[in-house]
Protein backbone atom coordinates (compact mmCIF):
# COMPACT_ATOMS: atom_id res chain seq x y z
CA UNK A 1 0.00 0.00 0.00
CA UNK A 2 0.95 3.77 -0.77
CA UNK A 3 1.46 6.69 1.07
CA UNK A 4 2.39 6.40 5.71
CA UNK A 5 3.29 2.65 4.64
CA UNK A 6 6.52 1.45 3.76
CA UNK A 7 5.85 -1.17 1.43
CA UNK A 8 7.15 -1.54 -1.99
CA UNK A 9 5.73 1.21 -4.28
CA UNK A 10 4.01 -0.27 -7.72
CA UNK A 11 7.06 0.20 -9.92
CA UNK A 12 9.27 -1.96 -7.34
CA UNK A 13 6.94 -4.59 -7.72
CA UNK A 14 8.64 -7.73 -8.45
CA UNK A 15 7.47 -9.24 -12.03
CA UNK A 16 5.47 -7.08 -14.58
CA UNK A 17 2.42 -5.09 -13.69
CA UNK A 18 -0.18 -6.66 -16.60
CA UNK A 19 -2.26 -4.74 -19.15
CA UNK A 20 -5.21 -5.07 -17.30
CA UNK A 21 -3.49 -4.03 -13.71
CA UNK A 22 -2.31 -0.82 -14.94
CA UNK A 23 -6.19 -0.01 -16.71
CA UNK A 24 -7.45 -1.15 -13.38
CA UNK A 25 -4.68 1.69 -11.66
CA UNK A 26 -6.28 3.77 -14.59
CA UNK A 27 -9.98 2.95 -13.34
CA UNK A 28 -9.05 4.08 -9.87
CA UNK A 29 -7.15 6.78 -10.21
CA UNK A 30 -10.10 8.24 -12.20
CA UNK A 31 -12.30 7.21 -9.56
CA UNK A 32 -10.50 8.75 -6.34
CA UNK A 33 -8.05 7.35 -4.20
CA UNK A 34 -9.04 5.91 -0.58
CA UNK A 35 -7.48 3.41 1.64
CA UNK A 36 -10.08 1.04 -0.16
CA UNK A 37 -8.84 1.85 -3.64
CA UNK A 38 -5.27 1.85 -2.22
CA UNK A 39 -5.92 -1.63 -0.60
CA UNK A 40 -7.49 -2.64 -4.26
CA UNK A 41 -4.76 -1.63 -5.80
CA UNK A 42 -2.27 -3.26 -4.32
CA UNK A 43 -4.36 -6.88 -3.95
CA UNK A 44 -4.43 -6.36 -7.80
CA UNK A 45 -1.36 -5.76 -8.20
CA UNK A 46 0.12 -8.55 -5.81
CA UNK A 47 -2.54 -11.06 -7.72
CA UNK A 48 -1.47 -10.32 -11.29
CA UNK A 49 2.17 -10.48 -10.24
CA UNK A 50 0.98 -14.32 -8.92
CA UNK A 51 -0.61 -15.54 -11.83
CA UNK A 52 1.99 -14.21 -14.48
CA UNK A 53 4.58 -15.85 -12.39
CA UNK A 54 3.01 -18.84 -11.77
CA UNK A 55 0.64 -19.06 -15.28
CA UNK A 56 -2.08 -21.39 -13.87
CA UNK A 57 -4.04 -23.53 -16.18
CA UNK A 58 -8.20 -22.85 -16.66
CA UNK A 59 -8.34 -25.86 -14.52
CA UNK A 60 -6.11 -25.16 -12.04
CA UNK A 61 -8.07 -21.48 -11.56
CA UNK A 62 -11.03 -23.46 -11.25
CA UNK A 63 -9.59 -25.60 -8.49
CA UNK A 64 -8.25 -22.61 -6.26
CA UNK A 65 -12.01 -21.19 -7.16
CA UNK A 66 -13.50 -24.16 -5.52
CA UNK A 67 -11.23 -24.15 -2.79
CA UNK A 68 -11.86 -20.46 -1.76
CA UNK A 69 -16.23 -21.56 -1.94
CA UNK A 70 -15.44 -24.24 0.35
CA UNK A 71 -13.85 -22.41 2.90
CA UNK A 72 -16.68 -19.94 2.45
CA UNK A 73 -19.11 -22.86 3.09
CA UNK A 74 -17.07 -24.22 6.40
CA UNK A 75 -17.36 -20.43 7.83
CA UNK A 76 -20.75 -20.09 10.22
CA UNK A 77 -20.62 -18.21 13.52
CA UNK A 78 -18.78 -21.23 15.49
CA UNK A 79 -16.52 -22.09 12.88
CA UNK A 80 -14.43 -19.28 11.59
CA UNK A 81 -12.72 -21.38 8.40
CA UNK A 82 -11.69 -17.91 6.57
CA UNK A 83 -9.97 -16.82 10.11
CA UNK A 84 -8.21 -20.22 9.91
CA UNK A 85 -6.87 -19.81 6.81
CA UNK A 86 -4.91 -16.59 7.90
CA UNK A 87 -4.09 -18.04 10.72
CA UNK A 88 -2.28 -20.64 9.49
CA UNK A 89 -0.78 -18.58 6.55
CA UNK A 90 0.57 -16.20 9.39
CA UNK A 91 -1.40 -13.68 8.69
CA UNK A 92 -3.12 -13.23 11.72
CA UNK A 93 0.14 -13.31 13.63
CA UNK A 94 1.57 -10.43 11.40
CA UNK A 95 -1.36 -8.27 11.75
CA UNK A 96 -0.79 -8.82 15.31
CA UNK A 97 2.67 -7.59 15.56
CA UNK A 98 2.21 -4.88 12.84
CA UNK A 99 -0.42 -3.32 15.55
CA UNK A 100 0.86 -4.02 18.44
CA UNK A 101 4.46 -4.03 18.21
CA UNK A 102 6.21 -3.89 21.76
CA UNK A 103 9.56 -2.50 23.41
CA UNK A 104 11.99 -4.79 24.24
CA UNK A 105 11.95 -5.82 27.46
CA UNK A 106 8.24 -5.94 26.98
CA UNK A 107 6.62 -9.51 26.47
CA UNK A 108 5.24 -9.64 23.43
CA UNK A 109 1.61 -9.56 22.66
CA UNK A 110 -0.18 -13.03 20.44
CA UNK A 111 -3.35 -13.41 19.59
CA UNK A 112 -6.43 -14.47 22.02
CA UNK A 113 -7.22 -16.85 19.99
CA UNK A 114 -11.18 -18.28 19.74
CA UNK A 115 -11.26 -19.69 23.52
CA UNK A 116 -11.30 -16.41 25.32
CA UNK A 117 -14.25 -15.80 28.04
CA UNK A 118 -14.75 -12.49 29.62
CA UNK A 119 -17.75 -13.44 32.07
CA UNK A 120 -15.07 -16.05 34.41
CA UNK A 121 -15.59 -14.64 37.63
CA UNK A 122 -13.22 -13.31 40.11
CA UNK A 123 -10.98 -15.99 42.86
CA UNK A 124 -9.06 -15.74 45.07
CA UNK A 125 -4.95 -15.85 45.23
CA UNK A 126 -4.16 -19.42 45.29
CA UNK A 127 -7.07 -20.99 43.88
CA UNK A 128 -6.99 -23.92 41.33
CA UNK A 129 -9.11 -22.90 38.34
CA UNK A 130 -9.31 -27.31 37.65
CA UNK A 131 -12.85 -27.63 38.35
CA UNK A 132 -12.65 -31.41 37.65
CA UNK A 133 -8.93 -32.10 38.81
CA UNK A 134 -8.11 -34.11 36.15
CA UNK A 135 -4.62 -33.93 35.34
CA UNK A 136 -1.19 -33.44 36.29
CA UNK A 137 -1.20 -30.57 39.36
CA UNK A 138 0.64 -27.36 37.91
CA UNK A 139 1.46 -24.78 39.92
CA UNK A 140 1.79 -21.42 38.62
CA UNK A 141 3.38 -18.41 40.31
CA UNK A 142 4.09 -14.87 38.41
CA UNK A 143 4.48 -11.40 38.41
CA UNK A 144 3.41 -8.26 36.63
CA UNK A 145 6.07 -5.65 36.02
CA UNK A 146 6.22 -2.30 34.17
CA UNK A 147 9.51 -2.32 31.68
CA UNK A 148 11.52 -0.42 34.51
CA UNK A 149 11.37 -3.69 36.53
CA UNK A 150 8.73 -1.81 39.38
CA UNK A 151 5.69 -4.20 40.01
CA UNK A 152 2.80 -3.67 38.93
CA UNK A 153 -0.42 -3.85 41.56
CA UNK A 154 -3.98 -4.35 41.52
CA UNK A 155 -3.60 -5.79 37.35
CA UNK A 156 -6.27 -8.16 36.21
CA UNK A 157 -4.60 -11.31 34.99
CA UNK A 158 -7.14 -13.43 33.12
CA UNK A 159 -5.89 -16.88 32.93
CA UNK A 160 -7.50 -19.11 30.45
CA UNK A 161 -6.15 -23.12 29.16
CA UNK A 162 -7.57 -26.36 27.25
CA UNK A 163 -6.58 -29.21 30.14
CA UNK A 164 -4.85 -32.34 30.50
CA UNK A 165 -6.47 -33.73 27.04
CA UNK A 166 -5.77 -30.34 24.97
CA UNK A 167 -9.78 -29.02 25.01
CA UNK A 168 -11.18 -25.56 26.15
CA UNK A 169 -14.30 -25.81 28.65
CA UNK A 170 -16.63 -24.40 25.47
CA UNK A 171 -15.41 -27.25 23.04
CA UNK A 172 -17.29 -29.48 25.44
CA UNK A 173 -19.83 -28.12 27.74
CA UNK A 174 -21.16 -31.64 28.76
CA UNK A 175 -17.37 -32.63 29.84
CA UNK A 176 -16.34 -29.79 31.61
CA UNK A 177 -17.70 -28.21 34.40
CA UNK A 178 -18.35 -24.44 33.91
CA UNK A 179 -15.95 -22.42 33.46
CA UNK A 180 -12.75 -25.01 34.03
CA UNK A 181 -9.34 -24.09 33.35
CA UNK A 182 -10.52 -20.21 33.74
CA UNK A 183 -9.83 -18.06 36.13
CA UNK A 184 -9.22 -14.07 37.01
CA UNK A 185 -6.92 -12.75 39.73
CA UNK A 186 -5.31 -9.57 40.38
CA UNK A 187 -2.04 -9.13 41.66
CA UNK A 188 -0.63 -8.12 45.17
CA UNK A 189 1.46 -4.90 46.11
CA UNK A 190 4.46 -6.69 44.70
CA UNK A 191 3.02 -7.54 41.28
CA UNK A 192 2.51 -11.16 42.23
CA UNK A 193 -0.16 -13.52 41.58
CA UNK A 194 -0.37 -17.08 42.06
CA UNK A 195 -2.69 -20.20 41.14
CA UNK A 196 -2.87 -23.71 41.23
CA UNK A 197 -3.73 -26.05 37.63
CA UNK A 198 -3.31 -29.05 35.98
CA UNK A 199 -0.26 -29.35 33.04
CA UNK A 200 -2.49 -28.17 29.84
CA UNK A 201 -1.46 -30.48 26.91
CA UNK A 202 -0.95 -28.83 23.28
CA UNK A 203 -3.98 -29.50 20.27
CA UNK A 204 -4.52 -29.53 16.81
CA UNK A 205 -6.60 -26.93 14.90
CA UNK A 206 -9.47 -28.42 12.86
CA UNK A 207 -8.51 -30.61 10.39
CA UNK A 208 -12.02 -31.42 8.55
CA UNK A 209 -12.61 -28.66 6.64
CA UNK A 210 -10.39 -27.20 3.08
CA UNK A 211 -7.72 -25.34 5.09
CA UNK A 212 -6.84 -28.66 6.91
CA UNK A 213 -6.55 -30.04 3.28
CA UNK A 214 -4.64 -27.47 2.06
CA UNK A 215 -2.19 -28.48 4.56
CA UNK A 216 -1.97 -32.00 4.75
CA UNK A 217 -1.44 -31.56 0.71
CA UNK A 218 1.33 -28.93 1.44
CA UNK A 219 2.64 -31.53 4.24
CA UNK A 220 2.32 -29.45 7.11
CA UNK A 221 0.46 -29.71 10.68
CA UNK A 222 -2.21 -28.06 12.30
CA UNK A 223 -0.42 -28.65 16.05
CA UNK A 224 -0.50 -26.18 18.31
CA UNK A 225 2.16 -26.51 21.33
CA UNK A 226 0.86 -26.69 24.76
CA UNK A 227 0.23 -23.28 26.69
CA UNK A 228 -1.25 -20.95 29.05
CA UNK A 229 -3.24 -18.24 27.41
CA UNK A 230 -2.72 -14.54 29.84
CA UNK A 231 -4.66 -11.54 29.44
CA UNK A 232 -3.15 -8.67 31.66
CA UNK A 233 -5.11 -5.33 32.14
CA UNK A 234 -3.22 -2.40 34.56
CA UNK A 235 -4.05 0.97 35.13
CA UNK A 236 -2.05 3.27 32.52
CA UNK A 237 -0.58 0.35 30.97
CA UNK A 238 -1.43 -1.25 27.28
CA UNK A 239 -3.51 -4.56 28.07
CA UNK A 240 -1.04 -7.63 27.34
CA UNK A 241 -3.29 -10.33 25.52
CA UNK A 242 -0.52 -13.65 25.05
CA UNK A 243 0.28 -17.37 25.40
CA UNK A 244 3.10 -19.08 28.05
CA UNK A 245 4.46 -21.82 26.17
CA UNK A 246 5.50 -25.49 27.43
CA UNK A 247 9.18 -25.22 25.85
CA UNK A 248 9.30 -29.79 25.97
CA UNK A 249 6.46 -29.87 24.14
CA UNK A 250 7.54 -31.22 20.71
CA UNK A 251 5.61 -29.09 18.43
CA UNK A 252 7.60 -25.83 20.12
CA UNK A 253 8.77 -25.47 16.77
CA UNK A 254 6.03 -25.65 14.69
CA UNK A 255 3.01 -23.71 15.91
CA UNK A 256 0.74 -23.53 13.30
CA UNK A 257 -0.07 -20.27 14.16
CA UNK A 258 3.15 -18.81 14.32
CA UNK A 259 2.45 -17.62 17.90
CA UNK A 260 6.25 -18.80 20.29
CA UNK A 261 8.76 -16.41 20.31
CA UNK A 262 11.93 -16.77 22.23
CA UNK A 263 10.49 -14.85 25.47
CA UNK A 264 6.85 -16.81 25.78
CA UNK A 265 8.73 -19.89 26.40
CA UNK A 266 8.82 -21.40 29.61
CA UNK A 267 9.85 -24.32 32.01
CA UNK A 268 7.07 -26.25 33.03
CA UNK A 269 8.97 -27.56 36.21
CA UNK A 270 8.99 -31.06 37.22
CA UNK A 271 8.43 -31.10 40.43
CA UNK A 272 8.96 -34.67 42.79
CA UNK A 273 5.84 -36.66 42.60
CA UNK A 274 3.11 -36.94 45.28
CA UNK A 275 0.32 -38.60 45.63
CA UNK A 276 0.72 -40.92 42.81
CA UNK A 277 0.56 -37.84 40.27
CA UNK A 278 3.26 -35.66 38.70
CA UNK A 279 3.62 -32.45 39.53
CA UNK A 280 4.81 -29.34 37.76
CA UNK A 281 5.73 -25.35 38.46
CA UNK A 282 5.59 -22.90 36.44
CA UNK A 283 7.42 -19.28 37.21
CA UNK A 284 6.80 -16.50 34.64
CA UNK A 285 7.03 -12.79 34.75
CA UNK A 286 4.51 -10.40 32.89
CA UNK A 287 5.89 -7.23 31.58
CA UNK A 288 3.91 -4.57 30.24
CA UNK A 289 4.63 -0.86 28.95
CA UNK A 290 2.73 2.09 29.04
CA UNK A 291 -0.80 2.70 27.16
CA UNK A 292 -0.34 4.72 24.23
CA UNK A 293 -1.26 8.72 24.62
CA UNK A 294 -4.74 9.08 24.46
CA UNK A 295 -5.80 5.42 24.42
CA UNK A 296 -6.76 2.78 26.73
CA UNK A 297 -5.78 0.04 24.14
CA UNK A 298 -6.74 -3.32 24.36
CA UNK A 299 -5.35 -5.53 21.87
CA UNK A 300 -5.47 -8.84 20.20
CA UNK A 301 -9.38 -9.25 21.16
CA UNK A 302 -9.72 -12.25 19.00
FE1 LIG B 1 -5.02 -21.99 23.09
Amino acid sequence: MHGQHDGPTREELPGAISAQAEEFSRRLTAAGQTRVAAAAQATVDGLHALIAELRPSGEEFRLAIDFLTEVGHYADARRQEWVLFADVLGVSSLIEDLNNPRPAGATPNTLAGPFYRSDVPDMAPGANISRDHKGDPLAVEGRVLALDGSPVAGALVEVWQANAEGLYENQEPDRQPEFNLRGRFRTDPQGRFHFLTVKPKGYALPSDGPVGQLMSALGLGLERPAHIHFRVSGDGFETLTTHIFDRSDPAINRDAIFGVKPELMAEFRALPPAGGKRKYALDLNLVLCPARQGENETSGRR
